[in-house]
């Protein structure tokens, strides 16, 4: 969703701002915009559309060693020049960028248009860069801002800038990320730390209620009534260089083919052949608190909840607990049961989403433990669980989440064998599914390799509009994963519903122009997959299978088949193809596939 970027130092800042904004992209933006401090005055260049146009329309001088700069995913407000951020009080002396909503704007606009103020946007922001302007009284910028914010209801991440004041910029944060960037004599910030991964050191993260002075020499971090916090700076986990798409066309594609290596840092160093079981140090639970558990509650939104979907079954055959996934954005409004001998797992590659966070914040107020399953190192599902397992993926950019929800399941499957292990799961079964595990990532780059073949099946898609996607137990879930690429990416209408339950319904849409992707395992129920085959192949349906080799018992129209490798862990390999016949259909359909149209990669709103 909406990105910040901030710089204050010895350099041009628009330059670094710019370049910071096209590393935000990838969040999903629908407008961007630019504010650079210089000589007591303003400049502001802002339009809607995308950063490159923005580099276009924005003069050649532009000079100013501090700015601020945005892209905007609107909320409140449609997609245009005008609601681009900053926004700027009346002067033209404020500017103002902003994540987050302010649900007491329509009040606060109220009493400043009483007071005389004109309006030029229908943002929410721009009350507050009038606001600021309003209470201005000569005092520090941050205790202006401050007072300020001590009026607004709502969530920010925003960033201020005063022409009058140009030795410093004021940021603070309230349910929506700001990173400080810690760079050589000059500072940086940003919503994520990629906006300035190029020029800092070290980073600090902000928490709900604080508000950060920045300056070229430093910063220091106070909450809204004034009292000093003390922040530890940690170093950039992911250099400049993760970022980068490379030779590839797209960052999907990329990232797609990141998996193997993926795979094998969220692996690295947790794999214990010798007592057959998996090391876990991050989830900080002893052997005794993790047999006093009962029952495992996985909560995501999207793909990160499928990803728990997926591993549910993999939880409850190896360590025999009951576990459940859930959409994070669903299990708050519920009035849930928080149960004392449950493991809440949230799963987020953000740890940015405000579902999940909201759900996570919930289950803590109510004394349940929770544990994470995060990518980005330091984020706020991350330090609101305070333990879990990291899966060192490296970025994700492409708003399809391939490579996060693959090292997911692999961080989850990695805790089911411990807790298997602790249980009933003989040393055999560790010993052989830890051998899986560390086959893995050969697998999928053998699946890699054989691009092509799955090119030729999003053929099948030419004519279509609609398409279904089937599979039993966790091959459901991989069908419910496989049809969520489908839709992001290229647009097309994909239905994920269990092998089983489709004679019950959905059947009546199979048509000759509906294809029906299975998910086909050779496992105990591919037979049962074969009759539902059956039913479709009879109403003309074309029939598309990911399966294992071996002697197929219906004829599929096409079919793509994976290497068997173990029953737990193959789900993840059927994956796989599924992602890249997604990736594959959007390129033949001519789409966006890095960023798809009204989808945004860190959803930090509600
Ligand atoms: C799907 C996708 C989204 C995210 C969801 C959760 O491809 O990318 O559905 O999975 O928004 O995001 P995180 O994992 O960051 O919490």
């Amino acid at each position: 969703m909406c990105g910040i970027v901030g710089y204050i130092g010895k350099r041009q800042a628009a330059p670094i701002l710019m370049a910071g904004l096209h590393r935000l992209e990838y969040r999903g933006y629908d407008s961007a915009g630019i504010a650079v401090g210089n000589k007591g005055t303003l400049k502001v260049a802002k339009c809607k559309g995308r950063v490159r146009e923005l580099d276009e329309l924005k003069p050649q001088r532009f000079k100013g060693m501090m700015g601020i700069a945005h892209t905007r995913w609107a909320t409140n407000g449609e997609p245009s020049d005008r609601n681009a951020h900053p926004h700027c009080d009346s002067a033209g002396r404020f500017a103002v960028v902003h994540n987050g909503i302010i649900e007491n704007a329509a009040a606060l606009k109220e009493q400043l248009t009483a007071r005389g103020v004109t309006f030029s946007s229908d943002t929410d922001t721009e009350v507050f860069a009038h606001l600021i302007a309003m209470m201005d009284d000569g005092s520090p910028l941050e205790n202006v801002v401050s007072a300020a914010l001590r009026l607004v209801v709502g969530t920010y991440g925003l960033a201020v800038i005063d022409a009058a004041r140009p030795d410093v910029l004021v940021v603070a944060r309230n349910g929506s990320p700001i990173v400080l960037g810690i760079g050589d004599k000059e500072m940086l910030f940003g919503s994520d730390s990629a906006a300035f991964v190029r020029h800092a050191t070290s980073m600090v993260h902000l928490d709900d209620g604080e508000i950060a002075v920045v300056r070229a020499d430093g910063y220091e971090t106070r909450k809204l009534d004034g009292t000093s916090t003390v922040k530890t700076p940690s170093a950039l986990v992911w250099k400049d260089e993760a970022y980068e798409k490379g030779a590839f066309d797209h960052y999907m594609r990329k990232e797609i083919g990141d998996q193997p290596e993926a795979v094998r840092r969220t692996l690295g160093g947790r794999l214990d052949a010798r007592f057959q079981t998996t090391h876990l140090g991050g989830i900080e639970l002893a052997a005794r608190d993790l047999l006093d558990v009962r029952r495992i509650k996985l909560l995501g939104c999207g793909a990160a909840y499928i990803a728990g979907a997926t591993a549910s079954h993999l939880i409850e055959q190896l360590a025999r607990l009951p576990t459940q996934a859930e959409p994070a954005s669903e299990f708050r409004y519920r009035n849930p049961v928080i149960e004392m001998d449950t493991l809440y797992i949230a799963v987020s590659q953000s740890g940015e989403t405000f579902d999940t966070l909201a759900a996570v914040q919930e289950i803590k107020r109510r004394g349940g433990r929770i544990i994470g399953i995060v990518n980005v190192v330091g984020s706020t599902i991350a330090r609101e669980c305070g333990h879990g397992i990291y899966l060192h993926a490296g970025p994700e950019i492409a708003v399809v989440s391939t490579k996060t929800f693959t090292c997911s399941v692999v961080a989850l499957a990695l805790l089911a064998i411990h807790l298997g292990r602790l249980r009933d799961l003989s040393n055999a079964n560790g010993a052989r599914l830890i051998k899986g595990l560390e086959a893995l990532p050969d697998h999928i780059a053998a699946i890699l390799k054989r691009e092509d073949e799955i090119a030729q099946l999003a053929e099948c898609f030419q004519k279509a509009e609609h398409a279904f996607y089937i599979g039993r137990a966790a091959g459901y879930a991989i069908a419910m994963e496989g049809a969520l690429k489908l839709k992001e990416v290229s647009y097309l209408h994909a239905e994920a519903y269990p092998a089983s339950e489709l004679k019950h319904g959905p059947l009546a849409l199979v048509t000759s122009e509906t294809p029906t992707v299975i998910v086909l395992p050779r496992d105990d129920l591919y037979r049962k997959n074969v009759s539902t085959i059956e039913e479709i192949k009879a109403r003309g349906g074309p029939v598309i299978a990911i399966t294992h080799p071996g002697e197929a018992h219906v004829a599929f129209d096409r079919s793509f088949e994976v290497p068997m490798l173990e029953p737990e862990l193959d789900p993840l390999l059927l994956n796989i193809p599924l992602q890249l016949l997604a990736y594959h259909v959007a390129l033949q359909r001519g789409c966006d596939i890095d960023q798809p149209r009204n989808l945004a990669k860190s959803v930090t709103v509600e």
